[in-house]
């Protein structure tokens, strides 16, 4: 589905439109995300790609980034539009099919979902929001343990990784999409099943 020189293509985008610590971030995360798809038998063509890309709108201006979002036909809620930090998601979902032509819906989702988390998540979408938290540039207090958590089971890498991003938005005040607390209540049913 996607061959070298659609990949090279992408990577030269990035190269232009990143930074060079956002780049070697985007290729630490396409290649955690193609560990996690060999590791959990997912699309691993699909993890790269959608690893790779997955922050491709982030250093946009935050206004081109803004009008985006408002003219996407996403799914877009009421804080993801007053909350700056969350529309490069959006605005990177719109942008990869704009500007790499992709109408791939597992890959529009895991780019779109990759900072807020969603009710029935896919497994495309699961392995992209986590391997942007355990990339090898991640230096964060508990990166070892999360790395840990990834390596017992896709559903308990998520719920940690929610417990910890939902804590840390009541801790600092913040709102918390309901996606978020829709992905989390899927995976504690999840994880507790097991
Ligand atoms: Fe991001
Ligand atoms: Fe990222």
């Amino acid at each position: 589905m996607f061959d070298k020189k659609k990949i090279c293509e992408y990577k030269d985008y990035l190269k232009k439109n990143l930074s060079k610590k956002r780049y070697t971030h985007s290729l630490n995360v396409a290649e955690s995300a193609l560990a996690l798809a060999e590791r959990y038998k997912a699309d691993k063509d699909k993890a790269y790609v959608a690893g790779l890309i997955h922050d491709v709108a982030k250093e946009l201006p935050t206004e081109k980034q803004r009008k985006l979002v408002v003219n996407s036909k996403l799914n877009v809620s009421d804080i993801e539009t007053k909350a700056t930090p969350l529309y490069h998601a959006i605005a990177g979902a719109e942008l990869i099919q704009t500007e790499f032509g992709i109408d791939d819906e597992e890959i529009i989702d895991a780019v779109r979902y990759h900072t807020v988390a969603c009710k029935d998540m896919s497994k495309l979408s699961q392995i992209v929001y986590l391997a942007d938290l355990i990339s090898e540039d991640r230096d964060y207090k508990d990166v070892k343990k999360m790395r840990k958590y990834c390596e017992q089971s896709l559903e308990k890498g998520m719920l940690e990784a929610l417990k910890f991003s939902i804590s840390d938005s009541v801790r600092k005040g913040n709102s918390i999409p309901c996606s978020t607390l829709e992905a989390y209540n899927d995976f504690t049913l999840l994880y507790n099943k097991k």
